[in-house]
């Protein structure tokens, strides 16, 4: 037993931060308590590692299609990028394999590649909801994807213990809560989210022909040109700084690390 002087202000400290702690640890998930410490010892991203899209969706058996198409067009990578750096997290809506087999045959392969990754990231929304949230969320709520309009929406509606979700091309029920702990919300759709861009009445005009990005050029205002670009400048600004937020979580993993061991010792 360390009977010699224990220093009030450590003794302090950790009557303060022992229910903090305590807390936090209860509302981790199980598997999430114990990958802090094993990040300190060798990950190099500890914040990717404990927090894993692909984990999360791999665990839960029946998102192979969402999961492959965040792989090909790459939104996955940026979903990584964007969760060690965002304040104001993320929110994934899941659509099961299910969902994607229900769609008419060939509706994926008719996308271009920019439409593919536009379709998932709508599925996408800027900003963590918890279940409570979404009740005071008012509509519309944006996504990820933008389109010529600009932002694309969703709306959502939500009761007690149910919240549906609205394109306007087709309506869903957020069926399964996957993951919620901030930053990261996913849930379960049944249906995929289809935008009203890609897919709605008006898109038939407007995609049918499929424009050449030398059409959509010629029109300086033209909204194609400014969304790939701001797509790139994100992924250049979370590239850059994505160093940064590594050094952030690890200090922050080695801090807590530290501070259990200091608890331990002393009880
Ligand atoms: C969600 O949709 C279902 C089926 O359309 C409906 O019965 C239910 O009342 C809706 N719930 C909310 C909260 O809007
Ligand atoms: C979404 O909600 C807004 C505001 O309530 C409404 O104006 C709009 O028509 C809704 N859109 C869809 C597709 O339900
Ligand atoms: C570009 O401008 C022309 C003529 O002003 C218009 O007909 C066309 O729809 C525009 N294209 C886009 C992609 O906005």
């Amino acid at each position: 037993m360390a009977s010699i002087q224990i220093h009030p202000c450590l003794l302090f400290l950790v009557l303060v931060l022992c229910p903090v702690l305590l807390a936090h640890a209860k509302t981790a998930p199980a598997p999430a308590a114990p990958a802090p410490a094993a990040a300190t010892a060798d990950a190099p991203s500890p914040v990717a590692e404990s927090l894993s899209l692909e984990h999360i969706l791999e665990k839960g058996m029946q998102y192979k299609t969402f999961l492959r198409m965040l792989k090909d067009t790459q939104v996955g990578a940026q979903v990584v990028n964007q969760l060690q750096d965002s304040i104001t997290g993320l929110t994934v809506m899941a659509p099961t394999d299910n969902a994607f087999n229900s769609l008419k045959p060939g509706t994926l392969n008719k996308l271009t590649q920019q439409q593919q990754s536009e379709l998932i990231m709508y599925h996408i929304l800027p900003k963590y909801y918890s279940f409570v949230t979404f009740q005071t969320t008012s509509n519309p709520v944006p996504t990820q994807a933008t389109s010529e309009e600009g932002t694309c929406t969703v709306n959502i509606t939500s009761g007690s213990n149910q919240a549906n979700i609205s394109t306007g091309v087709i309506d869903t029920t957020i069926s399964n809560t996957l993951y919620a702990d901030f930053p990261l919300a996913v849930y379960s759709v049944d249906k995929v989210l289809l935008s009203p861009d890609l897919f709605g009445p008006k898109s038939a005009k407007s995609h049918s022909a499929t424009p050449t990005e030398s059409n959509a050029k010629k029109n300086g205002t033209s909204a194609l040109a400014p969304s790939s670009e701001s797509e790139d400048d994100t992924n250049a600004d979370t590239k850059s700084t994505s160093g940064a937020s590594t050094l952030k979580g690890v200090k922050w993993v080695s801090l807590v690390g530290l501070l259990f061991m200091l608890i331990l010792n002393l009880l």
